[in-house]
């Protein structure tokens, strides 16, 4: 199929090239099946009222622009390893296995514990996995779902019976405020803010407000009962040229030493986004590669159950349903709850779907995600 790139062959400056190769799944074929879902998000809730006690931002602010009501913040000291520990073990729970029963992990995340060692080993470790490889992803609001394909590719290949697909964030480590400054926005202390952290993180209110820690785990197996169910295919691209729009200007290896008082001091280690944009973007590729995956499957949107994007912000969101021209029943969104929480979304808001029973066994889903990268695509799937 075609894929949407920079260029001049559209009037909104987007032409096709053909790079993308559906590798759809034929009946009575080996498919992969989601078995089982879960989700954790640590319990400290953090309002955008509290947030206001640090930075000028208010609910007014938030709230038309994102939708974000509340995000959830860890407890100092916990990272996304654990995170995605727990949100595994719901998953295997929900599943009735444990973690003997997986063949291979794959742990997606932009905030892992530590620059090295990724998250999967960890997670290995946490669940008491000996044997189980594990690969590790980072590929930011994109890796959760690529980490689908991926898992998808390695189950249909023969390679691997049951994958345990992780997607897990602790954005809190990246707001550079000080223990005193998130006493005053957790209420623990009563402030008022250090007036020269209340200066920084204002500069940083755009960004701030967005992110929330939380974790979602897929157990996905192979299905060999020819009853249509499973991953049909996908459409995943990236676009280097605009690896500007979200990243991290300092803390890397591109640096001696990879990170120094000067890129702390100077914020450095806080993302930028170029959020104009970003929404621009994904306004336009995420419903472009849902109907281009609907297409590959010989199905158009008439046919969708649901579609289940990644969660940065709700206007986005319903930028994209208008030009699907999807109705809300067949769109489930939670960011109202949790803010963005990168590679946990689309783990999480299938988790909640599936408890409202939005999305039953039978039913026709649709995965669209972009992030830095810029990485974006979509996966469609009998679930
Ligand atoms: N509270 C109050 N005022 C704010 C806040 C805030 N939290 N944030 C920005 N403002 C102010 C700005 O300072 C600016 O004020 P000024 O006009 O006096 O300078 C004004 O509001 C408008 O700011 P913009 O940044 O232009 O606001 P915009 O309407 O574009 O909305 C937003 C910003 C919500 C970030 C939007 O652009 C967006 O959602 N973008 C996409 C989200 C995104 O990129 N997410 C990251 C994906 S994460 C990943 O892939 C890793």
């Amino acid at each position: 199929m075609n894929l949407p790139v920079q260029g001049k062959g559209t009037p909104n400056g987007w032409t096709r090239l053909p790079r993308v190769k559906h590798l759809t799944a034929p009946p009575g074929q080996r498919t992969t099946v989601i078995r089982a879902s879960g989700m954790y998000v640590p319990p400290q809730v953090v309002t955008n009222e509290m947030m206001s006690r640090i930075m000028d931002t208010s609910d007014e602010w938030i709230i038309p622009r994102t939708g974000i009501r509340e995000r959830r913040f860890v407890e100092r000291d916990i990272g996304s390893a654990a995170l995605g520990a727990r949100a595994a073990e719901a998953a295997l729970a929900d599943a009735g296995l444990s973690a003997p029963d997986i063949d291979f992990v794959i742990f997606a995340t932009m905030t892992p514990d530590l620059y090295f060692p990724g998250n999967g080993g960890l997670l290995a470790r946490d669940l008491g996995m000996k044997t189980t490889h594990a690969l590790d992803i980072r590929m930011q609001c994109a890796g959760f779902l690529s980490g689908l394909q991926t898992a998808d590719a390695f189950i249909r290949s023969g390679m691997y019976d049951r994958i345990l697909l992780v997607g897990a964030e602790v954005h809190s480590g990246l707001m550079p405020w000080p223990e005193g400054v998130w006493d005053v926005m957790l209420g623990k202390s009563p402030g008022p803010c250090d007036p020269e952290w209340y200066r920084k993180a204002t500069g940083m209110r755009d960004r701030a407000v967005l992110f929330g820690d939380g974790a979602g785990a897929l157990v996905l197996e192979a299905n060999e009962s020819g009853d249509g169910r499973g991953f049909l295919s996908f459409a995943m691209y990236t676009d280097g040229t605009h690896w500007d729009k979200l990243h991290v200007p300092g803390v890397g290896c591109r640096f001696r030493p990879y990170v120094t008082h000067e890129m702390v001091e100077n914020l450095d280690s806080v993302p930028i986004v170029e959020g104009r944009q970003v929404f621009r973007l994904a306004a336009q590729l995420m419903p472009a590669a849902v109907q281009e995956v609907l297409a590959a499957n010989g199905k158009t949107l008439d046919d969708l159950d649901l579609l289940l994007m990644h969660q940065a912000n709700l206007r986005i969101n319903e930028a994209a349903q208008k030009v699907l021209g999807l109705p809300d029943a067949k769109v489930f969104n939670n960011i109202e709850k949790y803010g963005n929480t990168t590679a946990a979304t689309l783990p999480m808001a299938f988790h909640e779907a599936r408890l409202a029973g939005r999305a039953k066994p039978g039913d026709l889903v649709a995965f669209t995600a972009l992030g830095a990268g810029l990485h974006w695509g979509a996966g469609l799937a009998v679930i």
